[in-house]
């Protein structure tokens, strides 16, 4: 069985004290998850915020990580300048890491890589855009990210996938269950073919684009869907706890 995991991804809101305010609100609401419950928070939150994590189960994550172990690249974080800060998650390629700065598939692999070879779990972000939906290229475009991403990784049950169609992404317009659960079956099915033997059967693959308080029953009711990336609605403690009690 595999262990769902919900986790937020505050992209560039809120500053370290409104994010120990946020987690304060959100520590009793979660307190009875059964699921993995993480946060991911902007870099500069991170000191913050895992002080206000203290005695819970929500865990720690960032929003991108270097590949390099050191050195000259102004702006970088490294994984194991967030590994001491007790980070234990770090999501990857996010769509709008590809669409504003230049994330490309191969800068994506190296920081899995880095990610794996410090022990954080990399949240690896993947999925189509509307055109591409629109015009039948889904699974030639998943089928290109999963060749190009994970290259070189020896055990999937260390990495969570996170398939966001990119039209779904702070639209409101939400796949459907159906079409969020066929999607990932097929990116498990494509990747336990492509990754033979490399522990894919035990891998998590997430959903994300618009999954809230209302939608997520139904998404986590689906047998191929093990978990949420939860932009917006991570952003209010009521809306999040409800995600992660999806169960109740
Ligand atoms: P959203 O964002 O829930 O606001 O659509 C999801 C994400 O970008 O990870």
């Amino acid at each position: 069985m595999r262990k769902p995991i919900i986790a937020g991804n505050w992209k560039m809101n809120n500053t370290a004290s409104e994010g120990a305010e946020l987690v304060k609100a959100l520590k009793p609401l979660v307190k009875e998850a059964k699921c993995e419950v993480v946060v991911c928070v902007p870099a500069i939150d991170i000191p913050a915020v895992k002080k206000a994590i203290h005695g819970s189960k929500i865990r720690l994550g960032a929003q991108n990580v270097h590949f390099a172990e050191k050195g000259a690249y102004t702006g970088e974080i490294s994984a194991n300048m967030l590994k001491e800060y007790g980070v234990q998650y770090v999501i990857i390629g996010h769509s709008e890491r590809r669409a504003y700065f230049g994330e490309t598939d191969e800068t994506v692999n190296k920081r899995t890589l880095a990610a794996l070879a410090a022990g954080l779990t990399p949240i690896v972000c993947i999925g189509e855009s509307l055109e591409e939906r629109e015009g039948g290229l889904t699974e030639k475009v998943l089928d290109n990210q999963i060749a190009l991403d994970f290259q070189g990784i020896e055990d999937f049950s260390k990495i969570v996938i996170a398939y966001e169609p990119i039209w779904a992404i702070g639209t409101g317009r939400t796949a459907t269950d159906e079409q969020a659960n066929e999607t990932i079956g097929y990116i498990r099915k494509r990747m336990k073919k492509v990754y033979a033997g490399k522990n894919v059967g035990k891998m998590r693959i997430q959903y994300g684009g618009s999954m809230n308080a209302k939608n997520c029953k139904g998404l986590m009711a689906q047998p191929e869907i093990d978990g949420g990336l939860i932009g917006g609605a991570s952003l209010k403690p009521a809306d999040f706890a409800a995600i992660v009690n999806f169960d109740k």
